[in-house]
C-alpha cells in the first residue's frame, strides 16, 4: 500500500489558508503555490540517497555528501500542475521536466489526454508528478499509468489539496506510488469539486475565470 504523507508544517498550512481564500488574486495565488511547492519538495525528497564525495574547502580536504546517481524528473499534469514546477525546480535545479496534458470532461469528470512529452531517460529517474488538486483521482491515475507505460517504476505524487476519494483511488490503482499532500479535505461536491477546497486551481493560477 502506498504511503500518504500529510505535510502539516505551520508555514505550509498558513500559506494554504491564504490560497483557499476566494479574495486571493492570481498573482498571490501563484506565488504562494511556488513557495509551498518548494516547502513540500523538502518532504518529497527527504529520503533520496546521498553518497560520499571528496572535496577541498579553503581550509582542508574533506569527505562531503552529494545526492547520488538516481536522477529526478518533475512531471506536471497540465495545466494546474505547472504551478508547482518552479518551486521544485528551485530545490532541484538539475531536474528534467516532462509534461502530461489532461483535462476533465465537464460532464463525465473523466480525464481526457491531449499532450505528453517526457525526458528520454524518464524510466531511469525518480518522477515527481505534480497537480494541486487530487479530486476523483482520475487525472492522477491516468498520468501515472502513462508514466508506467513508458517504463517508470519510481513515481511520487505531489498534490496540494486532496480528498479521501482520490487518495483511495490512487492507492488502489497504484499501490507503489506514495502521495504527498498539504491537506485532506472533506468530500467532493456534485460537480466533483473538492469541498472546502480552493476552487478551480487552473483558473486561479492562470486567471481564466
Ligand atoms: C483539475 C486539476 C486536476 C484535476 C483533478 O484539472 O488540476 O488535474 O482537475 O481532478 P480529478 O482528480 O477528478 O481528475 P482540470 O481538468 O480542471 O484541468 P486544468 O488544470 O487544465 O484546469
Ligand atoms: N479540479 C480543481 O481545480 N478543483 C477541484 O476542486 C477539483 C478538480
Amino acid at each position: 500500500m502506498s504511503l500518504l504523507h500529510v505535510i502539516n508544517h505551520p508555514m505550509v498550512q498558513h500559506k494554504l489558508t491564504i490560497m483557499r481564500d476566494k479574495e486571493t488574486g492570481s498573482k498571490d495565488f501563484r506565488e504562494l503555490l511556488n513557495e509551498i511547492s518548494l516547502l513540500m519538495g523538502y518532504e518529497v525528497t527527504r529520503d533520496i540517497p546521498l553518497e560520499d564525495v571528496e572535496i577541498e574547502t579553503p581550509i582542508c580536504k574533506m569527505t562531503a555528501k552529494e545526492v547520488s546517481g538516481r536522477k529526478l524528473a518533475i512531471v506536471p499534469i497540465l495545466r494546474a500542475g505547472l504551478g508547482m514546477v518552479e518551486g521544485l525546480h528551485t530545490l532541484v535545479p538539475v531536474a528534467k521536466v516532462g509534461h502530461i496534458g489532461l483535462y476533465r470532461n465537464e460532464e463525465t469528470h473523466e480525464p481526457v489526454e491531449y499532450y505528453c512529452k517526457l525526458p528520454e531517460d524518464i524510466q531511469d529517474r525518480l518522477v515527481i508528478v505534480t497537480d494541486p488538486m487530487l479530486a476523483t483521482g482520475g487525472s492522477a491515475c491516468d498520468a501515472i499509468a502513462m508514466l508506467k507505460r513508458k517504463g517508470c517504476r519510481n513515481i511520487r505524487l505531489m498534490c496540494l489539496v486532496s480528498v479521501p476519494e482520490g487518495i483511495k483511488r490512487v492507492q488502489n490503482e497504484h499501490p507503489d506510488v506514495d502521495i504527498y499532500t498539504a491537506a485532506v479535505d472533506d468530500h467532493l461536491n456534485e460537480n466533483a469539486y473538492i469541498v472546502p477546497g480552493l476552487g478551480d486551481a487552473g483558473d486561479r493560477i492562470f486567471g481564466t475565470k
